[in-house]
């Protein structure tokens, strides 16, 4: 009988050269860079061409590339007025799934195929995500959109859109460094789901509103808002150990843990703690990271499963002062590059994703015949 693959674990449905995870090295690579190196020597836009490129800009690529970006910051008025028609019970990701949708229907050329406008269209959403990210978020809060800035690098105009100042480097860098661990991550599920919708051949923002609605769900980019709920519900390092007894019991998974490839802990934790471990310098919030170390002792000693990327990202993003819902459209306001990145890839060498199921429901049979049939 045909072997199943239930959730497609340990298939290889194809090749990449974007990036490389190796479980047994605990190692992740952006077109050959460890992730670690690039997130402490690099801006997240030159990993963004690096991802879309193959190759870090020199200087003058990387100056024409933050020009192209920078200028499309503003976003058109349509989008605007699509995110702010939408009620503010609805998920953030909501939000950011709409938008995508609106971008695409504006965009002049959003049927063109072609790889130079498939990387127009890439770098007009990663110019443009962070605006409807912070307007979102400033809505909900009853305050007014803040106009992007051309002049300051990505990172810092998420940070001033969204709260109108820019915090000290330190703050900055812990944030750029979230976002270049975010960016891409192989055949994860929203990256699959975005190169299905591209291998039909339907258009580029068609296949991002996709991933946007994986990333979504908390088994996958939702984790580390999760995380941050889950803080919240135990409130002090000393009652983590009773409350993961209770989580235990009653089979309930703890979100930040686990992960689909990595069995012996996820390669970009490390990176994400130490700026962790900064920002709680920085806020002096000893408090948070005394809960954060009792859960994750309480877990590996029960469990021995380690945490993923969400688990730090989670409470670094609320030292940071976003609110928790808005850690999601964070992480696709980064993860954006890696979904195009991959789209783009599918295109050079298509081939429909098609997979084969068994099928297990009531054997053939007939429908009852009706007055009149025979
Ligand atoms: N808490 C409790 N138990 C867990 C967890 C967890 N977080 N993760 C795995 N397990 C257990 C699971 O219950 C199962 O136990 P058993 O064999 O007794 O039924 C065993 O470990 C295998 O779990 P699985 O869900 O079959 O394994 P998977 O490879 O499909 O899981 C995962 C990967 C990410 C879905 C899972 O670890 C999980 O649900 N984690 C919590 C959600 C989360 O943090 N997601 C973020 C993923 S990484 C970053 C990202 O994509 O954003």
């Amino acid at each position: 009988m045909t072997e199943i693959h239930k959730g497609l674990a340990g298939v290889v449905v194809d090749t990449t050269a974007i990036s490389s995870v190796d479980p047994d090295s605990n190692s992740l690579l952006y077109r050959g860079y460890p992730v670690d190196q690039l997130a402490e020597r690099c801006l997240f836009e030159e990993v963004a061409y690096l991802l879309w490129h193959g190759e870090l800009p020199n200087a003058d690529e990387l100056a024409a590339f933050q020009g192209r970006g920078r200028s499309q910051r503003t976003l058109p008025e349509p989008v605007v007025e699509a995110v702010l028609a939408l009620p503010t019970t609805c998920h953030p990701m909501d939000v950011v799934r709409t938008a995508v949708s609106v971008i695409g229907a504006h965009h002049p050329r959003a049927d063109d195929p072609s790889p130079e406008a498939n990387l127009a269209k890439s770098v007009q959403l990663l110019a443009q995500l962070p605006a409807v990210v912070a307007i979102d978020q400033r809505r909900r809060r009853g305050q007014e959109p803040i106009p992007a800035r051309d002049d300051l690098p990505f990172a810092q105009n998420i940070f001033w859109m969204t709260f109108g100042e820019v915090p000290d480097a330190v703050v900055v860098k812990a944030f750029e460094v979230s976002l270049i661990l975010y960016a891409e991550h192989s055949f994860n599920a929203s990256t699959f789901t975005a190169r299905v919708i591209a291998s039909t051949l339907s258009d580029l923002h068609s296949a991002v509103t996709g991933a946007v609605g994986a990333l979504k769900g908390p088994l996958h980019g939702g984790a580390n808002e999760a995380v941050m709920a889950t803080f919240a519900e135990i409130g002090s390092a000393s009652r983590a150990a009773s409350w993961l007894d209770e989580e235990m019991a009653a089979k309930r998974k703890v979100m930040g843990f686990g992960h689909r490839v990595y069995k012996h802990g996820d390669s970009r934790v490390p990176t994400m703690r130490r700026w962790l471990e900064q920002l709680v310098a920085h806020y002096d919030r000893q408090d948070l990271l005394n809960l954060y170390v009792a859960l994750e002792d309480a877990m590996t000693a029960r469990t021995g499963i380690l945490p993923n990327l969400d688990y730090p990202t989670g409470p670094a993003y609320h030292l940071m002062g976003f609110d928790t819902p808005t850690f999601t459209p964070l992480f696709a306001a980064a993860r954006v590059v890696g979904w195009t990145a991959h789209v783009m890839e599918q295109l050079a060498s298509n081939s429909l994703i098609r997979p084969l199921s068994r099928y297990d429901g009531p054997a053939r049979r007939d429908v009852p015949a009706r007055d009149g049939t025979a």
